[in-house]
């Protein structure tokens, strides 16, 4: 099957945790990465998982984990150990631009590639300091925390500014994605969709992911 150069990220957040493995074994031939929703019920209302999930988990899908924690500088170590090939933290949560730096160089040294996350409100401008130094540009298309919430359109506008400004930047994002979004997506410049309630609540998981690449 040929694939669109878009990668598919499935969100095991939407999934059925009772059944984590056989939901992974249901993606894994078909999408690219597999994200893990990190949250801390601090920095997003909810809780979810954290490194001791991401130990159990059996897949050669390279693993994405996106912090929505008010302490990601906290979380590296475990992560590394666990040899997680992405990690991404929230702008927000690390508002000094030397210490989002230096976050950045400790992720990079603990093997994975190093990225920023921005929440819908939060403009592009927030990381000018920063942005020609990432590896990924995360922009959230809802507010972050949970699943199956409604896609925020206004971010597209943001998704061609990082575009323009770094055309070869992975781009990946987050919230609401779904076949009819994923075409303004891609036409915006994202180079990456997270997926979790259009993948997982799909009886067909192949079909899902191949109408998020287009
Ligand atoms: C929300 C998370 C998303 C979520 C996926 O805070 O970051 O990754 O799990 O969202 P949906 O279900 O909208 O694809």
């Amino acid at each position: 099957m040929s694939r669109s150069s878009v990668l598919i990220t499935p969100s095991i957040l939407s999934a059925d945790l009772g059944h984590l493995q056989d939901e992974i074994e249901s993606v894994k031939d078909h999408a690219d990465w597999l994200q893990i929703d990190v949250m801390d019920g601090h920095f997003v209302p909810n809780l979810s998982f954290g490194a001791p999930v991401v130990k159990c988990l059996k897949t050669r899908l390279p693993i994405d984990v996106h912090l929505m924690v008010s302490n990601p500088s906290d979380r590296i170590g475990e992560f590394q150990k666990l040899h997680v090939k992405h990690i991404t933290f929230h702008a927000e949560a690390v508002q000094d631009s030397k210490a989002r730096r230096a976050l950045l160089q400790a992720i990079r040294k603990s093997g994975a590639t190093a990225g920023i996350a921005l929440n819908p409100e939060t403009p592009l401008t927030k990381i000018e300091d920063s942005f020609d130094d990432i590896d990924l540009l995360l922009v959230m298309s809802v507010h972050p925390g949970f699943g199956g919430q409604g896609f925020i359109a206004e971010v597209l506008a943001k998704v061609s500014e990082a575009h323009a400004k770094r055309p070869g930047l992975m781009i990946q994002m987050d919230g609401g994605v779904d076949q009819e979004t994923a075409v303004a997506c891609r036409s915006a410049g994202a180079t990456n969709l997270v997926a979790g309630n259009f993948i997982f609540s799909a009886k067909d998981r192949a079909k899902a992911i191949s109408q998020l690449r287009g």
